[in-house]
């Protein structure tokens, strides 16, 4: 390790939970402070640089199996023992490879595209349920619209939601950093009790194949070779949480960011074509997902540091996504933002499978939101669920006069 480094003993302490409800200033300080922060709990080095934490994404010598780190990480400290899923965000070639390629066609942006009138539709009969003198944006719209989009594609009752909803939530805690062994236990309680759901519909699908992707991916499984029954379970529970859980927080965070900045919500209602480009900057101004990990395969140096192998290396991408060496005033929100190339999805092999289906979605409910209710404001300051890494709000009540 470089003597130079500067250091905080633990994540919590070099981002306090003080901080966590608006952490730009201070990952404003950390980043003009030293650009690269050590945690030695952890054995974890912390990128803010924007150039830096794109230039480890996309390195393809990098890892994402936490097996590979020298001293495990606190998540699997904490969770010893207990019988954790593993997908294949914590996996690397050839597994990866050949399980993302059997998901990946179901969401290229070509095959995404075309569920975009339906999209809209499901958008549509949202808003047409609720009272607009005041209701939850989050409850409305944010979080029924991608459950029921994931649970089409997949082939999985949305009228379910009620169940697996809260299974979800906790279990996606464990995509989060900085857990407790309380939460861990939770997570993973709620991780077999929607693993128990799913089998249930598995068998059903087995017996019943449809045209949709549990039953694509339950021949690949019985095909044999290319998805073992662990594999196939992990690939199911990672599309679902992932397809929801962050996709609400895009409509949430973004819809709050547009709504303090009028300027840039009047802009929107005045054109809604420009929906894609307030999806992005949206993405690049509050993200869902403030930072991932990876662990270095091989020595090398950033900025003078010098990296060895099994050390861990994490990304704020939510810092990286504000450096002012990357994007001017970077603290602003501008809709028609020329260059909204943001971290918030990661870059190289684990780029976000789910991409282009989160951006349609954040598109359809924003455009929708602006042309039916142009004097939408929120109705009361909205509380951040208290996580780090995926970062949204409990609740977001808005009105419209
Ligand atoms: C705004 C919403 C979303 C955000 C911010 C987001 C963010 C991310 C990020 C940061 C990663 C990569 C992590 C890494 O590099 O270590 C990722 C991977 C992934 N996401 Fe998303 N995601 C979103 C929506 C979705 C949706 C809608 C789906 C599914 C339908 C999805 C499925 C996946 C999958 C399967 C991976 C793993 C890809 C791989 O390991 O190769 N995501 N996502």
């Amino acid at each position: 390790m470089s003597e130079a480094v500067a250091e905080r003993p633990s994540l919590p302490e070099l981002v306090p939970p003080d901080q966590w409800p608006d952490p730009h200033p201070h990952y404003h300080r950390l980043r003009a402070e030293k650009p690269i922060w050590w945690i030695p709990e952890w054995d974890e080095y912390v990128f803010t640089r924007f150039e830096d934490c794109e230039r480890i994404l996309r390195d393809p010598t990098m890892s994402s199996d936490p097996a590979n780190r020298r001293m495990p990480p606190p998540i699997l400290q904490l969770g010893e023992g207990l019988d954790r899923p593993r997908s294949m965000l914590m996996m690397d070639p050839p597994d990866h490879t050949r399980l993302r390629k059997l998901v990946s066609k179901a969401f290229t942006p070509r095959t995404v595209e075309r569920l975009r009138p339906h999209v809209a539709d499901l958008v549509e009969t949202m808003l047409d349920a609720v009272d607009p003198s005041g209701f939850d944006l989050l409850g409305g719209l944010g979080y029924p619209l991608p459950v029921t989009v994931i649970c089409e594609l997949l082939g999985i009752p949305a009228e379910d939601q009620h169940l697996f909803g809260p299974w979800s939530s906790d279990a996606s805690r464990m995509l989060d950093g900085d857990l407790d062994a309380e939460t861990i236990q939770r997570g993973t309680l709620a991780f077999m009790q929607l693993v128990n759901y799913l089998n249930g519909i598995f068998e059903e699908r087995r017996a019943h194949p449809r045209d949709d992707l549990l039953s694509a991916l339950l021949a690949a499984e019985e095909a044999g070779d290319k998805l073992s029954e662990e594999e196939l379970r992990s690939t199911v529970v990672l599309l679902f949480v992932a397809g929801h859980e962050t996709t609400t927080n895009l409509i949430g965070n973004g819809m709050v960011a547009l709504l303090r900045n009028r300027d840039q919500w009047e802009r929107l209602v005045a054109d809604p074509s420009l929906a894609p480009g307030a999806v992005e900057e949206v993405l690049r101004y509050d993200g869902p997902v403030h930072l991932t990990a990876r662990t270095a395969m091989r020595p090398m140096e950033i900025d003078g540091f010098e990296i060895e192998p099994g050390q861990g290396l994490l990304t704020l991408l939510a810092a990286a996504n504000r450096d002012p060496a990357r994007f001017p005033d970077p603290d602003r929100l501008d809709i028609a933002r020329p260059d909204t190339h943001h971290l918030t999805f990661s870059q190289g092999a684990h780029y976000c499978l789910g991409a282009a289906l989160a951006r349609l979605e954040g598109q359809e409910a924003f455009k929708a939101l602006a042309q039916r209710f142009p004097s939408l404001e929120l109705a009361e300051e909205p509380v951040h669920r208290e996580h780090f890494i995926l970062r949204g709000y409990q609740k977001v009540l808005v009105q419209a006069t």
